[in-house]
């Protein structure tokens, strides 16, 4: 009993940073009492850098407080008015370390002349601390250069950042709430959950599904790896959210939103999640206004997602398997692109050209999934012969090619698939810098070969040019790990990017003011976003940890895919001895 009134008595105070820790101590100074009103200082003496801050004071008497309304709003006061808590405002989040910052106390009170004047105790808060604790390294694996499995770990607690929604008790990112609850339909459906795409706070249907379907291939393929690293329930978690998501925004036989968020309205704010109060509109296809492409790749992802789950929890994989099914029947009557749909939405940011890539792998998982030869058939008939591009959240030809030659052993295939890579591989057509990254596209350029370093593993178990692909694929991660010198995954190995252009990882612990000062103040990110893969070198080779540059620094679900399974796949061969 005694323990639960005093968790309901620290939860008045803002429950979620009842742990952090107190910088200092001190008592009111300075006062002049005349017995019905004070005033007195509060000196606090700076014992580090500070980014947003938080002052209880506990007075000795019920006190109406007149403070400081340039330098502090009152952020609550208990019921008997003895204890106040004071939040900075926007203007004065940052002191400096030795600084001291003095608060000016004037109040209102009463007391008899006999009593003893007026006393208080304030503790100062530095909201930059978040109380996460920084996960334990996995023991290192002598054979491996980087330690695979605190990347895996590191990796699925970035995709745990990005979620929207209702969080689950189970949430282990600190510095994230509840967020965007009221995400809606037209209807008013609700569309709450999923993933957040970036470093701002637009849901896009196309690269999320893209993104879940390349890490439900690395899990199907490399289970072992999430087992034997110990994230295999992690893992399962991971996709889950996105994939419940993804089935509640296929709202009727024949529409599927696509999008929650109006792009300019989006990245016109710069704050948290769970801050955010700008209208967030809604965007579908229908059969009127159709997209193969983001309803084929839906398909993709929940077939691959059913393949994952049918054995840990049959019913949701039966769910999944009925939708995709449903949703690629739409995306096969009702043809077209959402980019044509959707010209003003989702299209300025992820826009697609054709959906055959997308028709030729969801046929493909498909009938991976259900083995009905006429998703096979679909899927050949979307096939494109020759070279690929690569693969990517709007192209997944050579993702559609490597299943085919899986399932069909045809030469064709494996053929289209080799000259893939000698376009990709040293001495190919697509240029390397001088730091061994192969760069197929300056914006995110580590998100491109880590894709397709995971394709090459892929291709490499299904029996194709196995030690050469395996090595690329190594040389390929092992840049993003570290080889240049840095790392490039946020909270991981020698020099990691501490500046990534996120938004809810660069304010400072809620409920202290956020705005556009984060995106440009010069510390790092208060919170440590633990294993975002950031876009990496430009195409001159440089790199910048600065959080201003978008197309360097930016993190997203869709970076992180083909990395984290490729990272598994090279766990898996750590395992079985063939690394
Ligand atoms: C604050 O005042 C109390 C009571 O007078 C005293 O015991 C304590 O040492 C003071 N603390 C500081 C930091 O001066
Ligand atoms: C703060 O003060 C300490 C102790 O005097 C000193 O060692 C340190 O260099 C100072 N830091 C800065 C940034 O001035
Ligand atoms: C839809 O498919 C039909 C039949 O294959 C084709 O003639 C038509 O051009 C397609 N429409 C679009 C918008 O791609
Ligand atoms: C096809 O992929 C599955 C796993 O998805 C694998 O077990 C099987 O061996 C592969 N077949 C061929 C021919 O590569």
């Amino acid at each position: 009993m005694a323990a639960f009134v005093v968790a309901v008595l620290v939860c008045l105070l803002p429950c979620l940073q009842a742990s952090l820790p107190v910088m200092e101590t001190v008592n009111l100074t300075q006062i002049n009492d005349w017995g019905n009103k004070f005033e007195g200082m509060l000196l606090f003496p700076m014992k580090e850098n500070v980014y947003g801050w938080e002052v209880t004071i506990q007075f000795n008497y019920p006190v109406v407080l007149q403070h400081n309304q340039a330098v502090t709003t009152i952020y609550h006061v208990s019921s008997d008015k003895k204890t106040y808590v004071l939040l900075n405002k926007l203007s004065d989040g940052g002191i400096q370390v030795n600084d001291t910052r003095s608060l000016t106390i004037i109040g209102q009170y009463s007391r008899m002349t006999s009593d003893p004047p007026i006393a208080a105790t304030a503790t100062f808060v530095n909201l930059v601390h978040d109380g996460q604790v920084a996960p334990s390294i996995p023991p290192a694996v002598a054979t491996e250069k980087y330690n695979y499995a605190e990347v895996l770990e590191k990796s699925i607690l970035f995709y745990e950042a990005q979620r929207s929604g209702k969080l689950p008790p189970t949430n282990r990112i600190p510095w994230r709430g509840d967020s965007a609850l009221t995400d809606h339909g037209q209807n008013g459906e609700d569309l709450s959950g999923g993933w957040y795409d970036a470093g701002d706070h637009l849901k896009f249907g196309y690269p999320q599904a893209g993104t879940v379907s390349m890490l439900a291939w690395g899990l199907i393929e490399f289970k072992d790896a999430y087992e034997a690293t110990g994230q295999l329930d992690n893992m399962y978690d991971c996709i889950r959210w996105p994939l419940e998501w993804l089935m509640k925004t296929h709202t009727a036989r024949n529409e599927i939103y696509v999008q929650i968020g109006d792009g300019d309205l989006d990245h016109h704010f710069w704050g948290r999640a769970e801050d955010m109060n700008m209208a967030r509109p809604s965007y579908k296809i229908t059969a009127d206004n159709p997209g193969s492409d983001v309803a084929a790749e839906y398909a993709a992802a929940m077939a691959a997602g059913y393949i994952a789950f049918k054995e840990k929890d049959p019913a949701f994989a039966a769910e999944l398997l009925r939708h995709a099914k449903e949703v690629y029947a739409f995306a096969l009557e009702y043809n077209g692109t959402y980019t044509s749909s959707l010209p003003k939405s989702a299209a300025q940011f992820y826009g697609s050209s054709d959906y055959d890539d997308e028709m030729c792998w969801g046929g493909a998982w498909l009938y991976k999934a259900t083995g009905e030869e006429k998703y096979l058939t679909n899927s050949k008939n979307y096939h494109h012969p020759g070279n690929s591009w690569g693969q990517s959240w709007g192209n997944k030809d050579i993702g559609c090619k490597v299943l085919l030659h899986n399932i069909t052993g045809e030469a064709k295939y494996a053929t289209d698939i080799t000259g893939t890579f000698r376009d990709w591989m040293p001495g190919g057509t697509i240029p390397y810098l001088s730091n061994g990254l192969v760069l197929r596209n300056a914006w995110g350029s580590l998100r491109h070969s880590a894709n397709m370093a995971f394709i090459a593993l892929v291709a490499a178990e299904y029996g194709l040019h196995t030690d050469a692909y395996r090595s690329w694929a190594k040389s390929q991660i092992h840049v993003a790990l570290g080889d240049s010198g840095r790392s490039f995954v946020v909270g991981f190995g020698v020099n990691p990017p501490s500046h990534p252009h996120h938004r809810s990882s660069s304010c400072p612990m809620m409920p202290a003011p956020c705005s556009q000062e984060a995106l440009s103040r010069p510390g790092p990110n208060p919170h440590t976003l633990y294993g975002g893969l950031v876009g990496g070198p430009s195409k001159e080779g440089s790199y910048q940890d600065n959080r201003q540059d978008y197309q360097q620094n930016e993190v997203a679900v869709d970076y992180n895919a083909g990395f984290q399974s490729a990272v598994a796949g090279l766990k898996h061969l750590s395992i079985t001895g063939q690394l």
